[in-house]
């Protein structure tokens, strides 16, 4: 059967690992369409949306897509950059990335973090966990007031919280809405078991703040014990973000699963993914019921873009992920090792790892291991 594969290449160094997921893809004989769409900067910019509807159709008639990075800025910084004509138009940024998550409702972010032997950036060479961070609500729900509107400042005065800010005026506050539902919750939660049991884990950590956030995190709290209770076998542990990110340093190899919701998982993946290599190793996979968006969890890094110096590893494993979602499953096995491999051997390094090989050099040895 062939695969249809969007490739979104995206802005800045996301275009050079894109090259080496390609070198890496033609090598390993996946019967596969591919066809590249537009998102990014340079779309905003030009058309007032960095994510173009015809992209969003290319993706609706494929079975999953590659994706690079994205440059993200703040929303006046964002505004100014627009070509003129388009100004004062009423266009606002909002990040591709998120957009597609949440429109393709791509709810689980899944990143593993493993620490591949002979890199010499590991913090230990035990860890091997797995990071699945809610993808579509908490605080990227993007339902943000600034300045607050005169109704929804008046419905939140039944709040007895409200009196701290008593005599401030609307247009000196600014809200955004960390909303859960108990969907969202649960469905994250199962992800990380179903995880767990497939590549028997005996545990999951459920990573949240419920002493202080109560009724979000509290209720992320109540519906894993739920979705747990379908997984006896397995373990259900709950650490506070603030904890969590101390025992991630001290500890790491004693954590397999951990889930947890959209910004928290943004935050512990980052430091997670440093722990084993940083963000040139860390790949992820935004996985829906129906579509998934495989992407490097690393940005655009714009002052390295068009050199082929980044370390492709991130993207390449991005698209080890892929295959394993495609049901390729022992191609992405002989990728992993082949990864493993060039790793162990440490004659291809980028400047990253204290080498000088460039982007595609890792590809082509990555492509002579496999
Ligand atoms: C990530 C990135 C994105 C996020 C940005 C680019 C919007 O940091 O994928 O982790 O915050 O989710
Ligand atoms: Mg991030």
């Amino acid at each position: 059967m062939t695969h249809h594969i969007a490739l979104l290449p995206g802005d800045g160094v996301g275009n050079d690992v894109m090259d080496a997921a390609k070198i890496v893809l033609d090598a390993i004989g996946l019967d596969a369409e591919y066809t590249e769409g537009d998102v990014g900067w340079q779309f905003w910019v030009e058309e007032g949306d960095a994510l173009p509807q015809r992209t969003v159709e290319l993706l609706e008639h494929t079975d999953c897509c590659l994706f690079g990075a994205i440059t993200s800025k703040p929303k006046d910084e964002a505004t100014g950059e627009l070509k003129p004509e388009l100004r004062g138009k009423g266009y606002v940024y909002s990040s591709p990335i998120v957009g597609l998550r949440q429109r393709f409702q791509l709810y689980a972010n899944m990143r593993p973090c493993k620490a591949y032997p002979g890199n010499p950036l590991n913090h230990r060479d035990d860890i091997d966990l797995v990071v699945f961070r809610e993808n579509t609500e908490g605080l990227y729900s993007g339902v943000e007031f600034s300045p607050v509107p005169d109704a929804v400042r008046t419905s939140l005065e039944c709040h007895p919280k409200m009196k701290l800010f008593e005599g401030v005026k609307n247009e000196e506050i600014a809200i955004s809405l960390r909303i859960f539902t108990k969907r969202g919750c649960r469905r994250i939660v199962k992800k990380a078991f179903e995880y767990a049991r497939e590549h028997d884990r005996k545990s999951v950590t459920v990573v949240e703040k419920p002493n202080v956030i109560r009724e979000t995190s509290g209720m992320m709290i109540d519906q894993a014990k739920v979705v747990a209770a379908d997984y006896p076998e397995i373990e259900l542990q709950f650490a506070n973000v603030d904890a969590m990110a101390m025992w991630l340093i001290k500890n790491p190899e004693r954590y397999g699963v951990i889930a947890t919701s959209n910004m928290f998982g943004d935050i512990i993946s980052d430091e997670a993914g440093q722990l084993v290599g940083g963000l040139g190793f860390a790949s992820s996979a935004n996985l829906g019921d129906r579509y998934a968006v495989f992407e490097p969890t690393h940005g655009s890094a714009p002052k390295y873009a068009g050199q082929h110096r980044v370390n492709p590893t991130a993207m390449i494993s991005s698209v080890k992920l892929m295959l394993d979602w495609l049901g390729e499953r022992s191609k992405a096995k002989l990728l992993d090792d082949a990864i493993a491999s060039v790793i162990r051997e440490g004659k291809t390094r980028t400047y990253d790892m204290g080498g000088s090989a460039g982007t595609l050099d890792v590809a082509e040895a990555v492509t002579k291991a496999l």
